[in-house]
């Protein structure tokens, strides 16, 4: 029995249930439905009709070495953040070509990581570009630059701006040129990525547009990576809306036109979604082990500690949460709770002041859109094991893609003795 459903996915679970699951594979539990995130692929492989174009999935948002492997099915390519994400990426089965290394203030030995495989490094800043003309006189560099717009869904995640940590100030342009030619580097692509999530796009259209005044300014560039960013609706069961991909594919499809119409060469765009890609494929389950008042409040108490899931924590992000009840119990009324973990701090609240309907001990829940910077920003905080991760596939076989941690998997960098 479900109740308050409201997976816009109806058959996100297909031939197994939330209860069998957890029986199975122990709460809570990263569930994952493969349709979905091959639909995200492909939308976004399609956003323009502008020839020359890749999507270049930010695997930070999620790196399960499945999905990664799905993604290289459906064509994508990938970022990276660091040799980390460049070792599972190429464990996963992409190609150095086909992995971009947006680097941030990293040291020679990072650096040389890439360079050793051949995968093209973007800088953030003029000091990181002379380290690499250093490690690598004559080679082919992209540069990060700072389109001097932001947006995003968190002061925390605004990555464009002037405010804000990334890129290369565009006024400086000139003293990239001759650090440029003082290595010899070839400048093939410039990259920026002005924030996590929009619903609109026209900060990002207008981000764009500064990206190309910048392009402008050097010769025989052969991409332009304009970010990702692209968001999803949080709060389904409030209704809110999609993102309007066909649209805001139309506006972007003028723009590159313009664009290469006037730089004289079609050169290729890409884009570095991450969460628009993962988020929504993803949900947490976990268990109702207690319920109470404190004074005022109800508390729901489970196993959904911010070890599991920080957004709502770190951000005061909203997850839709789902119910599902192994009885045909119903639950009357309305009410208004917290639904909190078992980490040792107050803040530990995955859902606070939540109009739900009657939750009870034993029910399962579902915290919906958590497959983008879900388990990947998970920790072992108050030595709690990571959950395991279960892909529901096409067939709608059950897969276990990672195992949940173990004692040893905490114990293993100790010496015990
Ligand atoms: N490219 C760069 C250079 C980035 O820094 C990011 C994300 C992306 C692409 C992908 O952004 P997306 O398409 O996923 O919005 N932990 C936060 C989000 C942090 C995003 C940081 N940068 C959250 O849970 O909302």
């Amino acid at each position: 029995a479900y109740h308050n459903k409201i997976t816009t996915d109806t058959n996100f679970f297909k031939n197994t249930t939330p209860i069998e699951l957890i029986k199975t594979y122990g709460s809570p539990l990263y569930v994952y439905n493969e349709d979905i995130f091959r639909t995200r692929c492909r939308e976004l492989k399609n956003l323009v009709q502008y020839p020359n174009f890749s999507v270049n999935y930010s695997v930070k948002a999620n790196g399960n070495l499945s999905l990664l492997k799905i993604a290289r099915e459906e064509g994508l390519n990938v970022d990276a953040m660091s040799p980390g994400e460049i070792h599972l990426e190429l464990t996963a089965g992409f190609l150095p070509s086909q992995i971009l290394y947006i680097s941030n203030n990293v040291s020679a030995e990072e650096m040389q990581y890439a360079i050793d495989r051949d995968i093209l490094i973007s800088v953030d800043s003029i000091s990181q570009l002379e380290l690499y003309g250093k490690l690598n006189k004559g080679g082919s560099i992209c540069i990060r630059f700072n389109p001097g717009v932001g947006a995003g869904h968190h002061e925390k995640v605004v990555t464009g701006g002037k405010k804000t940590k990334f890129g290369v100030d565009p006024n400086k342009v000139d003293e990239v040129k001759s650090v440029l030619s003082q290595y010899d580097l070839k400048l093939v692509g410039i990259n920026q990525h002005i924030g996590s999530l929009f619903m609109e796009g026209d900060k990002y259209i207008e981000g764009v547009k500064s990206l190309f005044t910048i392009a402008k300014q050097f010769e025989n560039l052969e991409f332009l990576d304009i970010g990702g960013g692209f968001g999803i609706p949080y709060n389904k069961l409030a209704g809110q809306e999609r993102l309007d991909l066909v649209d805001l594919g139309k506006k972007l499809d003028k723009v590159f036109d313009e664009f290469a119409t006037e730089y004289g060469k079609k050169v290729m765009f890409k884009i570095e979604p991450g969460r628009y890609i993962s988020a929504e494929c993803g949900l947490i389950l976990g268990e109702v082990y207690a319920v109470k008042y404190n004074y005022d409040t109800k508390y729901i108490g489970t196993d959904l500690g911010f070890n599991i899931l920080k957004r709502p924590v770190m951000y005061d992000s909203h997850h839709d949460i789902e119910i599902y009840r192994n009885s045909d119990i119903k639950s009357e009324k309305n009410e208004t709770v917290n639904i909190v973990g078992n980490i040792c701090e107050s803040g530990d609240i995955i859902a606070k002041e939540r109009l739900l309907p009657e939750i009870l001990e034993g029910d399962i829940l579902g915290v919906l859109d958590a497959g983008a910077y879900g388990y990947c920003m998970a920790s072992n905080y108050n030595n709690r094991l990571r959950p395991a991760e279960v892909l529901i596939t096409g067939t709608g076989d059950v897969k276990l893609i990672r195992r949940r941690d173990t004692f040893e998997d905490l114990m293993r960098n100790f010496d015990v003795e």
